[in-house]
């Protein structure tokens, strides 16, 4: 049973974090992010005077205008405040961080505009290694932890929780059901120093949603989430956010979801959603075919935006180049996550964002350069922890690097029958890097594919029916 000063504790969060969450802009309407930390964080002061002084407000994004005609009593000026405040989630951090560790969040990173998603046995600290070697401002999430790996590996967390300050931003991402063994885990990852945390809502794996009754089946239940949600904010200081899908079998239709959503946001203090943007089918198919063929429906996620404005929320699924990513930014997503694409072709995809998203000048790193760091890295984990991590273990993600590219087939060959001897980075490196040309290790990242342009073209015409109930219909009348 939970005391009431346990209880009392978690509500005065839920004020607290309520109050300071807000939007961003636009990212293409921002002024580049080419920007030392002090300068970023002069920036950011300078754009919140900005907008204090009564200057007209700018145009309103595709989802604003629609939010304004759904809901005509709201001014543009207060869609403005609520959709288009400037780099604000680390101000969350800011009240709630205290000390050099908020100033450092609060300054330091970028806003979470692109995302790589959490994925069991791929963004592990070796992928994310690699991931920061190419993107330094991509917000990187873990893969899914349970909460009682957490609980039950306590004299081993180590391995399953530190990672290295470059990996800053980062989102830890957990999964489970049971309040204490949550509450527990949360507190034991604190000294790790997550940037957020995350709760898996939308797992359909059978281990997960179905014998462990967590994952997405917890969208069926949204006063659990809730409360799990209140449970991991009263343990951190970190913000908290929720991963779900827009359904679950049958219970898949809008309204149901703004449900989810409404008792979540209004029952925790919940403010960040990602969306993957199709629903789950818990009839036997495999997760990854609960990947492919539920279809996506992104007028979910705009309507969303339209009907919860006061809440923020990152779009994920199916979005596979940079160009897309800022389709869906300048529709007015507050994020973008991507998932397998930023796994299968990290070159490509993550090369560009930095200064394709975040406009940042191109460092003009090589996959070279990035090798030669990656190679201190691996050497300096294998075998950490015993017989783990393997060298196939720390060159897993690397097996992605060349895709496509002259020389891949023969390399990933080469890899193959390193694997059963080398015994560090380097040896392996030596042993296989023969067959990739000089000139694809030596070349900085071409330019990016190009994205598919009918992507979001119906999206804002399909959009549902707003959401009201009783009780948002008596907020927005106040
Ligand atoms: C191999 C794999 C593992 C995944 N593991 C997780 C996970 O641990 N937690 C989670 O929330 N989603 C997980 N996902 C789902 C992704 O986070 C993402 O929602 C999904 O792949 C859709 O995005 P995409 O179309 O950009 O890949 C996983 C996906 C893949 C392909």
């Amino acid at each position: 049973m939970w005391s009431c000063w346990r209880w009392s504790m978690i509500w005065t969060r839920v004020a607290i974090k309520s109050e300071d969450y807000s939007s961003r802009s636009s990212p293409l309407s921002s002024p580049p992010l080419n920007l030392r930390p002090s300068e970023l964080r002069r920036t950011a002061h300078r754009r919140k005077r900005r907008l204090s002084n009564s200057r007209p407000p700018a145009s309103l994004t595709p989802v604003q205008s629609t939010i304004q005609k759904s809901h005509p009593r709201l001014s543009s000026s207060i869609l403005q405040k609520n959709l288009s405040k400037p780099i604000s989630w680390s101000s969350g951090n800011q009240i709630l961080r205290q000390g050099p560790e908020a100033e450092m969040v609060a300054g330091r990173y970028s806003p979470p505009w692109f995302s790589v998603a959490p994925m069991m046995e791929c963004t592990d600290n070796h992928y994310r290694t690699l991931a920061r070697l190419i993107s330094k401002h991509a917000w990187l999430y873990t893969e899914m932890l349970a909460a009682e790996t957490i609980v039950y590996q306590k004299d081993n967390l180590d391995r399953f929780l530190a990672f290295s300050p470059d990996q800053h931003p980062i989102v830890l991402q957990i999964g489970g059901n049971n309040l204490d063994n949550i509450a527990k885990a949360i507190e034991l990852a604190n000294p790790y120093g997550y940037d957020e945390i995350n709760l898996n809502c939308g797992c359909p794996s059978p281990k997960v949603a179905g014998h462990g009754c967590f994952g997405v089946r917890l969208m069926l239940d949204p006063k659990f989430v809730a409360e799990a949600m209140s449970v991991i904010a009263a343990n951190t200081d970190a913000p908290v956010s929720v991963k779900c899908r827009i359904g679950v079998d049958d219970h898949d239709s809008y309204n149901e979801l703004c449900d989810f959503i409404y008792k979540v946001s209004s029952l925790s203090p919940t403010k960040h959603f990602i969306i993957h943007s199709r629903k789950a089918l818990l009839n036997g198919i495999s997760p990854a075919e609960n990947r492919t063929i539920p279809p996506l429906k992104y007028e979910y996620f705009y309507a969303l935006m339209r009907d919860f404005p006061d809440l923020r929320f990152t779009i994920n699924g199916g979005i596979n180049t940079v160009d897309e990513v800022n389709a869906a930014l300048k529709l007015g997503a507050h994020g973008v996550m991507m998932g397998r694409s930023a796994y299968q072709n990290p070159w490509r995809t993550l090369g560009h964002v930095d200064t394709a998203i975040y406009g940042a000048p191109s460092s003009g790193i090589t996959r070279r350069q990035v090798l030669e760091q990656y190679q201190v890295y691996g050497d300096s984990v294998l075998g950490r922890y015993g017989n783990k991590p393997n060298i196939r273990d720390v060159v897993k993600p690397l097996l992605h690097l060349f895709y496509t590219d002259p020389g891949n087939g023969p390399w990933k060959r080469k890899a193959d029958a390193a694997f059963q001897h080398c015994k560090t980075i380097k040896s392996f490196f030596d042993e296989t890097l023969v067959a990739i040309p000089d000139y694809v290790l030596d070349a900085p990242v071409a330019e990016p594919p190009s994205g598919r342009e009918d992507l979001f073209a119906n999206t804002l015409s399909l959009m549902p029916h707003p959401y009201e109930n009783r009780d948002q219909k008596v907020v927005l009348e106040a």
